[in-house]
């Protein structure tokens, strides 16, 4: 095999910017497209000269694919890839890979059995300043954790919210700026400091005639005692997105100016102890920090998960470390609708259940304009080389 034949399934916004970025990777093929919505399916089909399915088993069992890209609102994430993985097919979920942690842990599961390659389409672990990010934390360079804060200031529109029946709405997506905007943020967050321990958050809706939170803000503990702040909302510009991780070793500030990165060569810790001078302060040295250059966006992501299929490689963005982000989210939301402190991990049923209270509640969306057109200003932004 040198190419991976794909079917895309769920072909709106999103899972037509697939088909279309899939053109510039030459170790996948789309062979086939799949929509609920039968003209939605048939001129997408028509489009891209493939066949069409309106039914995401009858595409898996067309024998046109080995792997299927999962491109659906998110509740329908892991029911189609767990028939996936059942039928011998390797998967690429969009984000998030689902609503709540349970159903997820499923998918999962199901994953492990089939022996299968589980992507999830978190395409920002791609990008340089992450991948150094990262790579700076792995080497020690942070050493043990402080202090961590994630600010996601974001905008979304009223006319967003109303381009989609299931957007916004407990039913359709399962929340709102932690389920959809947030996840990439939370991901990168919780792939360079772990989850916390224990989460204290409020969300709430301010500025959205929606079901769902538009703002989420939370207080986070770590097992070694650091703390973290957590904003996520979509009511501001200019747009945000700020991430702080301060260690005993050195910090790392993540900004729309790109990675800045201090090393503490003493360590706050010992030159607290040992120095005796009444306003001395340890030295924090910048470090310039050069950022391999490399393919990014949705396409980074695909090529690496058709090479794992085809060449074994280590996968960028792994399916089953998708549930770290989520994780996060139910446990933000729950603390906030059960005014409580919450550890993680999340208790399953107890998520669960408040998951179908809210549901029980949601009422279908009146004047939706179905528009199924993704925003290319989020995977086009671009960051600074170095700082
Ligand atoms: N990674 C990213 O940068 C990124 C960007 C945008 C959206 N997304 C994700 O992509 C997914 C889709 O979002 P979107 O904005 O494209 O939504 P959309 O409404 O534009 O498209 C969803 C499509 O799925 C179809 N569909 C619904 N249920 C289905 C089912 N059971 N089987 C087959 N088709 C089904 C709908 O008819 C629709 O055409 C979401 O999970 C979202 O979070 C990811």
């Amino acid at each position: 095999m040198t190419k991976v034949r794909i079917g895309v399934i769920g072909v709106g916004g999103m899972g037509q910017g697939h088909c279309d970025s899939m053109r510039g990777v030459q170790e996948a093929e789309l062979t086939a497209v799949c929509d609920i919505v039968p003209s939605v399916a048939k001129t997408v089909g028509e489009k891209y000269g493939v066949p069409h399915f309106v039914k995401g088993t009858e595409l898996m069992d067309s024998g046109l694919v080995d792997a299927v890209l999962i491109a659906t609102p998110h509740y329908f994430h892991p029911p189609i890839a767990i028939d996936a993985f059942k039928r011998g097919l390797h998967v690429l979920s969009e984000k998030p890979i689902g609503v709540s942690v349970k159903e997820v842990s499923r998918m999962i599961q199901a994953a492990k059995r089939s022996g299968k390659v589980f992507g999830v389409m978190f395409q920002l672990r791609a990008e340089p300043i992450y991948q150094a990010a990262k790579k700076l934390i792995d080497d020690g360079k942070i050493g043990e954790l402080v202090r961590v804060s994630l600010m996601l200031g974001m905008y979304r529109s009223q006319a967003y919210y109303d381009s989609g029946g299931w957007r916004a709405t407990w039913k359709g997506e399962g929340g709102g700026v932690l389920m959809n905007q947030a996840p990439h943020g939370l991901d990168i967050f919780t792939w360079l400091v772990g989850t916390p321990k224990r989460v204290t958050a409020q969300t709430r809706t301010r500025a959205h005639d929606i079901e769902v939170e538009d703002e989420a803000f939370a207080l986070l503990e770590y097992e070694n005692g650091a703390h973290g702040y957590l904003f996520a909302g979509v009511i501001e510009v200019p747009e945000t997105d700020r991430l702080e991780i301060c260690g005993d070793r050195g910090k790392i500030l993540i900004d729309e100016q790109g990675l800045r990165f201090w090393e503490i060569p003493q360590t706050i810790s010992r030159f607290t102890r040992e120095n005796t001078e009444m306003w001395a302060r340890p030295k924090a040295e910048k470090r310039e920090v050069t950022l391999r250059e490399r393919e990014t966006g949705h396409a980074a992501i695909t090529r690496n998960f058709c090479r794992a299929i085809l060449h074994g490689e280590e996968l960028i963005a792994p399916g089953d470390e998708g549930i770290a982000s989520l994780e996060l989210a139910n446990a933000m939301m729950l603390s906030s609708y059960r005014k409580k402190t919450v550890r993680l991990p999340v208790n399953r049923n107890e998520f669960e259940e408040l998951l179908d209270e809210l549901k029980a509640k949601s009422k279908p969306k009146r004047g939706a304009r179905d528009q199924r057109i993704t925003d290319t200003a989020f995977t086009k932004k671009k960051r600074k080389k170095k700082r």
